[in-house]
């Protein structure tokens, strides 16, 4: 992973570069990196701010043998191989936020955005698209995001070489993403709960169409999760918002 590295200065998203050159025929392991993005997507067609020089904003090409429904463990394992990434090069242990934020004191620090080309039963492509915000001050964040967003600049006092860090995720991603196609999701999944802040905690969850309190037992091989309520019913939330509860 990130032998082949397509770097641009300035893109509207490393995503939508990703899945072209996925359809292109791009090998396994490509990554799209980019200085800026001038229209990053989040998740729910969320806008992601990407600023020029001071995140690691990139895409990565994989292409498994896995059934379609098993691609969002990609997205937790991407969680996991950037939170030992950030650990390696910062000392700073960020937390993982169900289902796919990585946060530092309560946070955001990273967001995962996995995207998929595949027909029913075959996967040609996934996109997993990663966005740390490196380097920024907290003058760097507007009104709208500051409070709920950091850097691993502002948490750590000190500029990160951003090359470095990327260096040490793809690394760690390349070896996570080994261990998965030769033994599978159990080893991701306990290292996921281990780093997850929610796990073993009450929470609440606000789905859509109810906010459920209990506590959070882990997630399945899907990646969905299971809370607990009072009277010991187990729910399984597959979207939600969730905060830890008073
Ligand atoms: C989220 O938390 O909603 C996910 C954010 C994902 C942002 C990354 S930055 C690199 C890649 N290109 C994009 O346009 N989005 C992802």
């Amino acid at each position: 992973i990130g032998q082949y590295i397509h770097y641009e200065e300035s893109v509207h998203s490393t995503q939508k570069i990703a899945h072209r050159i996925a359809q292109e025929g791009a090998k396994e392991g490509t990554v799209v990196v980019a200085e800026e993005q001038t229209a990053g997507r989040g998740r729910l067609d969320r806008a992601w701010y990407s600023p020029k020089y001071t995140g690691a904003w990139m895409s990565i090409i994989l292409r498994p043998s896995i059934p379609p429904q098993q691609a969002p463990q990609l997205t937790l394992l991407s969680a996991v191989a950037v939170v030992q990434a950030i650990q390696e090069v910062t000392n700073l242990s960020p937390d993982i936020k169900w289902p796919n934020d990585v946060l530092l004191n309560g946070k955001k620090l990273v967001g995962i955005l996995t995207e998929m080309q595949a027909d029913f039963d075959r996967i040609h492509s996934v996109i997993i698209g990663i966005g740390i915000n490196v380097n920024q001050q907290e003058t760097d964040f507007n009104e709208q995001i500051k409070h709920i967003a950091t850097s691993l600049r502002i948490e750590k006092g000190e500029e990160i070489n951003r090359a470095a860090l990327m260096q040490a995720f793809f690394l760690k991603l390349e070896t996570l993403y080994e261990e998965y196609l030769k033994n599978g999701f159990g080893l991701i999944k306990v290292l996921w709960e281990t780093y997850a802040i929610s796990i073993g905690k009450r929470i609440i969850a606000r789905t859509m169409t109810a906010n459920i309190e209990g506590f959070a037992k882990g997630i399945t091989d899907e990646g969905v999760l299971l809370i607990e309520d009072d009277e010991g019913v187990i729910h399984r939330i597959h979207s939600a918002d969730i905060e830890l509860s008073a």
